[in-house]
């Protein structure tokens, strides 16, 4: 296993101390850093001392170390999983050659733009939830968001290591614009859409972990198949970390559900207004926001057909998330994959693609399917409070942005309908002025160790084994 030195300006597992040109370039970066964490990270919530998991190694058992920091004292690291012996390369064209230990010549600049584009995720999520805090549901809740920002903060460290490690200078000028684009920038936006819609509110910050982060994790899952290895070490470490993102959008809406069957159970209707009246957000209107934020996260994919995609598979720049132990084929020279298009006069029709060029949509379908199961247990808990309402996922044709369905109208089935039609039905299918209005009037935040918000159940137990009525922030 490898060891980490804590005693450095930057904790690394990567050698660091050994590349003086490496190490002073990043302790060039590391102020810039801090600053943007200063600017747009938490900020008001500086002298606050949190409980927080630090990693501090890659060994599955112990890799992490709880204690109570600062956030602007946090250490953000450098950590590579440990290499797999003798590792070869598991798809595209060269499968079964070794992997490489550096960016081919050929395959840099498409290496560049998957490491930029993932890299701008991670500042851009904290960006966007820069102002949460104040609205916390309780300290529990609070704790949660500030582990997953500083945690993006360091998958932020994750990409700009490997864009100065392997990219000399232009890796260097990339890691400079990861912090000067800005989540929601009228001139300087994030790279991708879903990033830069704001996040005010905690019902749109749970639906982000459920949907949004998960997106992260396909993405992760799928550069740690590269043929680069030091990207694929750095993103399986990093899956690491966002497993604990991920229960935290899924732990969150399903103790929203539990909230509201609790308070539909006492006051014995579902009648949506009956609900506000009590605090609690309907069942209706959580499925609205599930609309909003699973299509938005769909296009993070990217189009259904793509020689990009076709491209970066069979040059071993991206696999498929799992490929060793998922698919059989790791070649695919000659395997097709069905997709359904538009037909140009209203409907739909099969069409099909070699399979390289639609790893875009194999990658998507694997999404969809991680998405489905939080849904599969609120629906059980839904069911066994005795009501008949379940909660879906829109189809994937569903107001989309990029690829073969954008900007075609069609309902939450994926039936194309009439824009007139569209228009019309919107306010039932994606949260509108007074659903956000009265989300926004539920946001008052509750700091008494132990104690809720009125929206939202308790969680089943604390962190890290300590109990949920634990000051798990101390605001100071
Ligand atoms: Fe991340
Ligand atoms: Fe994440």
């Amino acid at each position: 296993m490898s060891t980490i030195d804590y005693s450095e300006k930057i904790p690394n597992n990567v050698d660091l101390a050994n590349d003086r040109t490496l190490q002073r370039a990043l302790e060039h970066w590391q102020p810039r850093f801090l600053e943007w964490w200063k600017e747009l990270g938490p900020n008001d919530f500086a002298n606050s001392d949190v409980y927080l998991r630090t990693a501090v190694g890659v060994d599955a058992q112990g890799w992490a170390h709880y204690g109570t920091v600062k956030m602007p004292d946090y250490r953000w690291g450098i950590f590579l999983a440990d290499p797999i012996a003798d590792r070869t390369i598991g798809f595209g064209d060269s499968f079964g050659q070794p992997v490489w230990q550096q960016v081919p010549g050929e395959f840099r600049s498409q290496f560049r733009r998957l490491i930029v584009t993932q890299g701008d995720t991670e500042p851009a999520s904290v960006e966007q939830q820069h102002r949460l805090g104040h609205t916390c549901p309780s300290l529990y809740d609070l704790r949660n968001l500030f582990q997953i920002n500083v945690e993006e903060g360091r998958h932020l460290w994750a990409m700009v290591y490997i864009l100065h490690a392997y990219f000399g200078r232009d890796g260097r000028e990339e890691a400079e614009e990861l912090l000067a684009r800005h989540s929601g920038d009228v001139d300087k936006p994030r790279i991708l859409g879903t990033f830069n819609e704001p996040i005010e509110d905690w019902l749109s910050f749970f639906c982000f972990c459920y949907f949004t982060d998960r997106d992260g994790k396909f993405q992760l899952k799928s550069l740690a198949e590269s043929s680069f290895d030091p990207l694929a070490r750095t993103c399986r470490f990093m899956l690491t970390e966002e497993a604990h993102h991920m229960f935290v959008g899924e732990t969150g809406l399903g103790r929203i559900v539990r909230r509201t069957l609790e308070v539909m159970k006492e006051i014995g209707s579902d009648g949506p207004e009956a609900i506000r009246r009590r605090g609690a957000v309907d069942l209706p209107l959580l499925q609205r926001y599930l609309n909003f934020w699973f299509s938005s996260s769909l296009d993070l994919f990217g189009s259904e057909v793509s020689s990009n995609a076709a491209t970066t598979f069979a040059n071993g720049i991206k696999g498929r998330p799992d490929e060793t132990t998922q698919y059989q084929d790791h070649v695919c020279a000659d395997s097709s994959f069905e997709i359904e298009v538009p037909d140009g006069k209203g409907g739909i029709i099969k069409d099909t693609s070699p399979m390289r060029n639609a790893m875009n949509e194999v990658l998507r379908d694997a999404y969809i399917r991680d998405c489905e199961i939080g849904l599969k247990r609120w629906n059980m808990q839904i069911k066994r409070a005795g009501y008949s309402f379940e909660l879906k996922l829109p189809s994937n044709r569903f107001r989309r942005a990029i690829g073969a369905w954008a900007n075609i109208p069609t309902d939450l089935e994926g039936r194309p309908v009439g824009r007139e039609e569209y228009d019309r039905s919107m306010p039932g299918w994606l949260p509108g002025a007074s659903d956000r209005d009265y989300v926004k009037s539920l946001m008052q935040r509750v700091v008494e160790p132990g104690k809720m918000a009125a929206w939202i159940a308790p969680p089943e137990r604390g962190v890290n084994n300590l109990p949920v009525d634990y000051e798990y922030v101390r605001l100071n």
